[in-house]
């Protein structure tokens, strides 16, 4: 599985692309807006930083105008990946994208129906959104699965970017899975790297070699 950062932040894109586990980042309306600087700027710098897949999304309701905003961005970067809603106009726009050769992420899934839609539609990837689904009370892993299921039965291409991740259980749950790809928060792309006891046994070593007199020189 995969790493891509969901995040529009550049400093958290540079600190987490020097950790060198990150393959791709996804940004949307909400996260850009954060920034509050020129949205073409955003993707530009981030495009310097990474070499992966960029998703950026459109803001359109109807297809002609994703489509667009689509070749407006597919301009900004080579790397920039489209990001349609999971509409009917979305879909309309997925399908001339993916005719046209452009690279494209379905986004707000929320059914294994409508990630069977999008791949239909020639999608790259598909983002099921799991953190939302667990907070009105459904089982977004379970979602997961069931796209697994229905793609590999069908061997479908299009790939899985498990989205709205909000712990590193889901995390793991994705790996498990089989997703393709996981996008993850910063703070919870740090969260993975870390264990108590990974840095009490750090401590516990150093100090047994001070105590030791011995030096460091190899
Ligand atoms: C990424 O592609 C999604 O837009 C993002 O993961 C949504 O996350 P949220 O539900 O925490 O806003």
């Amino acid at each position: 599985m995969q790493f891509f950062i969901d995040t529009a932040n550049i400093d958290e894109i540079r600190e987490a692309a020097s950790w060198g586990t990150v393959a791709g980042v996804t940004t949307n309306p909400s996260l850009v807006a954060k920034e509050s600087r020129p949205h073409r700027e955003i993707i530009e710098e981030i495009s310097a930083l990474i070499d992966g897949p960029i998703s950026v999304e459109t803001l359109s309701l109807d297809s002609l105008g994703m489509l667009k905003e689509a070749h407006e961005f597919a301009t900004w970067s080579p790397n920039v990946v489209i990001k349609c809603p999971m509409t009917i106009e979305g879909l309309k726009a997925t399908k001339q994208l993916s005719a046209e050769g452009i690279k494209t992420n379905v986004t707000l899934i929320f059914t294994a129906n409508q990630a069977l839609l999008a791949a239909l539609a020639g999608a790259t990837y598909v983002s099921p959104f799991v953190g939302r689904l667990d907070d009105i009370g459904q089982d977004g892993m379970a979602l997961i699965q069931d796209i697994r299921t229905v793609f590999d039965q069908y061997y479908f291409e299009t790939q899985i970017l498990t989205a709205s991740v909000r712990h590193p259980q889901h995390v793991l749950r994705a790996a498990q899975l089989g997703s393709d790809v996981a996008t993850v928060p910063f703070k919870i792309l740090k969260q993975l790297y870390s264990h108590p006891l990974t840095d009490s046994g750090i401590e516990k070593f150093l100090a047994d070699w001070k105590k030791s007199g011995l030096s460091t020189d190899a």
